[in-house]
């Protein structure tokens, strides 16, 4: 149980959220996030497979990112995020890209075990519920395949959580939910392969999970 309030998101409140980000969206929030974004498709590219699935794909920063020989497939629940995606696509000629569809991470469109790999970042905080996308990720998921999510967590105590609980109830607003922890993610029995802090001064983490085989 959660012990202070918290504004939850729902699918509409996320689609108006990121209709005003969208066009700043790159401008306010790509800086801080690149390297942590770099890294985790790093981490993508150094796993065997092609078969890419990246989740909220929202402007598509990460798209020129992926290596030659990934395959990468991106849906997120936002038009207006997906149309600048699209442009960066045509514009970098990305054609790793197969395609960015409105689609919503919670109830995927996908056959099971579609991808060997599947990634969320800066998603699983903004989703209405991150356990079902979790459980979504390793459906469409093959077995033995890997599940990345680089995120903000909150702290477990000092200044820091205190900051993210006193800004849990702008979540609507703000369009991700500040005060959100590892534990509203993963099952209480999923071991990650790895959990790993990432630039500025481990604000974000990515963390790795390899599906049950
Ligand atoms: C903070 S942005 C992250 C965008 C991108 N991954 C990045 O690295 O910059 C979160 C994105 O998740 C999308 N999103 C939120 N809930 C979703 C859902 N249930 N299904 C698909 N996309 C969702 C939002 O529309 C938004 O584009």
């Amino acid at each position: 149980m959660r012990e202070h309030p918290r504004a939850a998101l729902d699918a509409e409140s996320v689609r108006e959220a990121y209709r005003r980000w969208a066009g700043v969206y790159d401008a306010v929030f790509g800086g801080v996030s690149a390297l942590a974004r770099k890294r985790a498709v790093a981490a993508v590219n150094r796993l065997p497979g092609s078969r890419v699935l990246e989740v909220g794909v929202g402007t598509g920063l990460a798209l020129p990112l992926y290596a030659p020989d990934k395959r990468v497939a991106g849906i997120d629940l936002s038009r207006e995020m997906l149309e600048v995606a699209r442009k960066r696509v045509a514009a970098e000629r990305l054609s790793r890209v197969l395609g960015l569809v409105e689609m919503d991470a919670e109830s995927m469109a996908f056959e099971d075990a579609s991808f060997d790999i599947a990634v969320a970042m800066f998603t699983a905080s903004v989703v209405p519920d991150a356990h079902r996308l979790f459980a979504e990720m390793r459906r469409v998921v093959r077995p033995g395949g890997h599940l990345l999510f680089v995120n903000h967590f909150a702290a477990e105590r000092g200044l820091r959580w205190w900051v993210e609980r006193t800004m849990a109830p702008l979540s609507r607003v703000l369009g991700w939910h500040p005060d959100f922890m590892l534990r509203d993610l993963l099952p209480q029995d999923m071991q990650p392969v790895s959990i790993e802090p990432c630039f500025p001064a481990g604000l974000f983490t990515l963390v790795q999970v390899r599906n049950g085989a």
